[in-house]
């Protein structure tokens, strides 16, 4: 599998930015050559942000989707418009659309569903709150999260999607996990749980880590053989240091 660096820009950038950054980035692109790297700005920059990749290795994704493909649903996206603007990929089950705007593992199932349908890859974020670790459930937490949003998910599809394991409270807090916290969880339980879905009893997905990875601390993550790659946020938002940050991975991959 190879090295996997995903941006999740959040709600910042507007078309001039994301102009600025895209020209900034794609001076990088032979030196990245063996990497996958996805970058999910918000809605609005999609359309800019495809146009300043055409013909780039650069690969685009979306931030959220909604479960139904037109309707009178205002406010929500279907994954038609996303694609139309260049997006591949789709975040889904972000911690921030879990807790902040209450999405449940419900909603983010028929989202994996719709996604599926579409032909978008799914970048299925799970993870536990710092209540669930210190109370020893976060195995518990992450089973019921990857079960609830796979569920009557046809686990052939599963080739199809990316797994980013983000501790909620590690994102976007400056307390990253350790890595042997992340492979504990990645290795112990979220593999373990893809490899029984698997028929071969080796799952074909990559798991990410997420939560404050930075260009000194992706080295460690990345370097461990269960995980492919990193999604970040924070650090992805200018495109040199994210230029550095890639660069550091690249070094250490496993
Ligand atoms: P962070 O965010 O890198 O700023 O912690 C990660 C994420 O929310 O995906």
């Amino acid at each position: 599998m190879g090295l996997i660096v995903a941006a999740n820009w959040k709600m910042f950038k507007n078309n001039k930015e994301t102009v600025e950054y895209f020209d900034g980035l794609k001076k990088f692109e032979d030196e990245f050559s063996e990497v996958k790297i996805v970058v999910c700005p918000p809605f609005t920059a999609l359309f800019k942000a495809g146009e300043a990749l055409e013909g780039s290795a650069y690969e685009l994704g979306a931030q959220n989707l909604f479960w139904e493909n037109e309707g009178a649903f205002t406010g929500e996206i279907s994954p038609a418009m996303l694609k139309d603007n260049g997006a591949k990929y789709v975040l889904i089950g972000h911690s921030e659309r879990r807790w902040v705007m209450g999405e449940t593992d419900e909603d983010i199932n028929k989202k994996m569903k719709n996604a599926f349908d579409n032909n978008l890859i799914p970048i299925f974020c799970v993870g536990e709150k710092i209540e669930e670790r210190k109370s020893g459930d976060t195995d518990k937490v992450i089973l019921d999260q990857l079960r609830k949003g796979l569920k009557d998910i046809d686990p052939k599809l599963d080739e199809k999607m990316i797994i980013a394991y983000e501790p909620v409270w590690a994102i976007g807090t400056g307390m990253a996990a350790t890595a042997e916290d992340a492979v504990a969880v990645i290795d112990g339980c979220i593999l373990k749980e893809m490899n029984s879905r698997s028929s071969t009893g080796k799952s074909p997905v990559p798991v990410l880590y997420g939560g404050s990875v930075k260009e000194d601390n992706i080295g460690d993550f990345v370097s461990r053989e269960c995980i492919s790659g990193a999604l970040v946020g924070g650090a992805s938002l200018k495109a040199d240091s994210f230029a550095a940050l890639i660069r550091a991975a690249k070094k250490s991959y496993a």
